[in-house]
């Protein structure tokens, strides 16, 4: 259901009539819209947000290139918004029985995918987002609201390799398994879900240098090393900075422990369950690491990605 691509409507049909395309990593195509990778029911969604969409200045958007931690990141956001209304009955606290996912809904691959109005009225504030869509292609509207914007991204390496992993994981069993090297030559070509990764990386690196206040960028690797730091830093970018009451009785070391990889994967919800929109939620529970790139990609693989990292970013201030 998640990748379907039929009762894509006309209009939708008309722009993809007439754009690059390229076979997709699990099924159906991808095509090029403004310079990123969509499939057309995302693309359609999109024209939906974009059309359709009413921020309001409360609203936070999670944004992600996909498997650079997105799960995690509605976790850790949803728990740190939310803390006054679980920190006396932590046992009921909604993570512990539901998959991050359905917490946390994408604009486009759920609130948008099957419908033109989705019913948000049943929100309660500050609304929570997420989406993987570039910057370039936000609605005005919310660029130009109040609406936070929290960006997390991943070292391209671990999250080529997690994405090969994934789309794996997901094409259906008649298909096989897409090989690793000529997945990695369409990653490194910018073909992949909402690729190219670097110019995705760029959008929100420019925007939150030019606007901190607007947009925080987070790497997944310094939040592994820091957690705590990086909650801490969150919560004042979102404007509930924890209280020294909340500090001395471990709020912050609470938080991030519920959040935490080995802890989320454990949980009965993200070892068996199945997401609304069919997904099983194991797979969004790998390995969790820093570095797994190492045990699948080759030297000439790693120089290859490495140059062009290098060359996208050159100039920019931004290091992986
Ligand atoms: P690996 O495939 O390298 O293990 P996304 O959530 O954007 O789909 O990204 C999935 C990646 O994040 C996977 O990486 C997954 O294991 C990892 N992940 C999921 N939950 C995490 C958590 N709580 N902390 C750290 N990494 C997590």
């Amino acid at each position: 259901k998640f990748f379907k691509e039929d009762e894509v409507s006309q209009e939708c049909r008309d722009i993809t009539s007439s754009l690059p395309t390229e076979t997709a990593w699990i099924v159906n195509n991808f095509y090029q819209y403004q310079g990123f990778w969509l499939g057309s029911r995302h693309l359609q969604a999109l024209l939906r947000y974009q059309k359709h969409f009413q921020p309001q200045d409360s609203d936070i958007l999670l944004v992600t290139m996909p498997k650079s931690g997105t799960t995690w990141l509605k976790a850790i956001t949803f728990a740190l918004v939310n803390r006054l209304r679980y920190v006396d009955h932590p046992q009921q606290h909604p993570l512990l029985n539901n998959n991050p996912h359905d917490l946390v809904p994408f604009i486009e691959l759920k609130l948008y995918i099957d419908n033109q109005h989705p019913d948000i009225t049943t929100f309660s504030s500050p609304r929570l987002f997420a989406t993987h869509l570039p910057f370039v292609l936000l609605p005005t509207s919310v660029k130009d609201s109040a609406t936070k914007i929290v960006y997390l991204c991943r070292n391209p390496k671990d999250t080529f390799v997690s994405l090969w992993h994934f789309s794996n994981k997901l094409r259906p069993a008649e298909k096989g398994t897409n090989s690793l090297e000529e997945t990695f030559d369409k990653f490194c070509k910018g073909v992949c879900m909402y690729g190219p990764l670097w110019d995705h990386v760029l959008g929100y690196w420019k925007a939150s240098l030019e606007t901190p206040d607007k947009v925080i960028f987070l790497k997944y690797e310094e939040m592994k090393e820091q957690p705590t730091f990086h909650l801490r830093r969150l919560a004042e970018f979102l404007d509930c900075p924890f209280s020294e009451e909340e500090e001395s009785n471990g709020l912050v070391d609470y938080i991030s422990k519920l959040c935490s990889f080995d802890n989320l994967r454990n949980l009965e919800v993200n070892k068996s369950g199945i997401l609304s929109t069919g997904v099983k939620t194991e797979v969004f529970f790998r390995r969790g690491e820093i570095g797994d790139w190492m045990n699948h990609l080759t030297a000439d693989m790693v120089e290859r990605i490495d140059q062009i990292t290098e060359q996208k970013l050159h100039g920019s201030g931004l290091k992986f």
